[in-house]
Order: C-alpha cells, then structure tokens, then sequence
C-alpha cells in the first residue's frame, strides 16, 4: 500500500495565541475544500500556549492534526518547566516532533534522550516525528549517511517493529534550515532510501517500506513539487514556509496524489 504523504508544519517560537488561531483560520479555510482522500495528512506544531485555542479551532476539521515540538518522557513530577506526553494527550495533540536539530544545538539533547521520547510517545498511542539530520562540516567530512545511520539506530533502540511502523522520520540537513538553500531533491531523496535501510536493519524491510519519511530543509511552495516526486520522499517538515497561510496551502496542493 503506498505511503500517505504528510505536510507538517513547525511554526518554532512564532505566533501567540491570537496569531496562531488567524493562521489555523487561514489553514482551514485554505483546505475546506479540498477532497480528504486525496490531500496528504496534514500537521500543525503550534509553541505550547498555543496548542489549547488552536485544539479548540481545530474542532470540527478532520483534515488537520495538532503536533506538539517537543514533550518530556516523564508521565509527571518535579521536572520544573517540562511537559508531559499525557498533558498533550489531553490536548487532543497525535504528534510530537522529537530530535529537532534546534533542541540537539540549543538544548543538548542527545540520541539517548531522544530514544526515551520516541518510546513513551510510541506506548502513550502518540507519533513521533523523529528528526535527523547532518551538519555541513558532516556532509563535505563525507560522513552524512554513517551519522544518519547513528542517529536513527539510537532513536529507534528498544521500540518493536510494530511501534517502529508508526512512526515518522524527518531527514533535515541542519545547513538546509532556515538559509533558504534546499537540499537537491535527488540526494535528500537517496540520504532517505539509505535511512529506510537502516529503518530495515532494525525492525525489517516490510516495516520500513511502510514508514514515512519527510524531507526538511526550506521546503516552499516551488520546491515542494519536485521533492514529492521522488520515490521516498513521503512528505515535508515545513518550517519557514509553514507560517503564512497561503505558502503552507500552495505547499500542501503540492503534495496531493
Ligand atoms: P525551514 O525549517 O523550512 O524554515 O528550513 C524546517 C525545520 O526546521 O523543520
């Protein structure tokens, strides 16, 4: 069965609460009416304080789903400043990014933290987005796929074939975010054909050809085309282009199959 795209957007720390509301507005005014069974599954990733009014907004639209970014493993406690995947749950939030290169830069996560995230999100019934992703230093090293590699195995360390199936991966080349310089659709299309091996190597080829697998990199509306051509390349993480209505619509009729 062939692999139902997905657009998600990041929006990152943009929008408080009434400006995330006018953009869910504008997204679901923009995909009204368009046919569910041909659009690709689309996500919004509000900040937190966003996540309740846009839940709210969402009421109703059977098109969009609600994303957090980030999340803590921990069901509860005194983890000051953190959020729990159940508090999400309540949210009516199905998708957690995970592993975004920002929290690795800024915030020094690491794959073994990442891994306790997958695993609590995977057992809470939620889909992780789980980002990867190489420096340019890695990429002209010539140790883009080794690091890759490296970063899934560790992600996925633990998780069952069937949890394994349901989740989402994003490959992003951190040189590709935010500059505007998309990564070449051939190339994120064959770095991805070499995670989906190594999705194989840990949980076998019939779960990975089943996995979706996003590409992430300044993805717009002009790119999006292209990229969705490519034979595993199942979708887009949307950062930039994900905060105007009107880029994120063009982005997603991109992608309808
Ligand atoms: P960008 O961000 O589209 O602005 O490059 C993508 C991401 O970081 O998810």
């Amino acid at each position: 069965m062939a692999r139902k795209p997905i657009i998600a957007g990041n929006w990152k720390m943009h929008n408080n609460v009434s400006e995330s509301i006018e953009l869910t507005k504008g997204i679901i005014k923009g995909v009204k009416d368009l046919d569910k069974n041909t659009l690709p599954e689309i996500v919004i990733a509000p900040v937190f304080t966003s996540l309740y009014p846009v839940s709210k907004e969402l009421e109703g639209c059977d098109k969009v789903s609600l994303s957090s970014q980030n999340c803590y493993f921990e069901p509860k406690g005194a983890f000051t400043g953190e959020i729990s995947i159940d508090m999400l749950k309540d949210l009516n939030v199905s998708y957690i990014i995970i592993g975004h290169s920002e929290r690795r830069q800024y915030f020094k996560e690491d794959d073994e933290l990442i891994n306790k995230k997958a695993i609590a999100i995977l057992e809470a019934g939620l889909t992780p987005i789980i980002c990867c992703g190489e420096t340019l230093e890695q990429r002209e090293m010539g140790v883009t796929d080794s690091h890759i590699s490296s970063q899934i195995v560790k992600a996925l360390e633990g998780i069952s074939p069937e949890n394994v199936e349901k989740t989402v991966i994003a490959y992003e080349p951190i040189w590709a975010i935010g500059t505007g310089k998309t990564c070449d659709s051939k190339e994120a299309n064959r770095v991805i054909q070499q995670i989906r091996k190594t999705v194989a190597q840990v949980a076998g080829s019939a779960i990975a050809e089943k996995v979706r697998i996003l590409y992430g990199g300044s993805v717009k509306p002009a790119t999006i085309v292209e990229q969705m051509a490519q034979s595993d390349i199942d979708g887009a993480l949307v950062g930039g282009a994900s905060l105007q209505a009107e880029s994120f619509i063009e982005i997603i009729k991109g992608a309808i199959k």
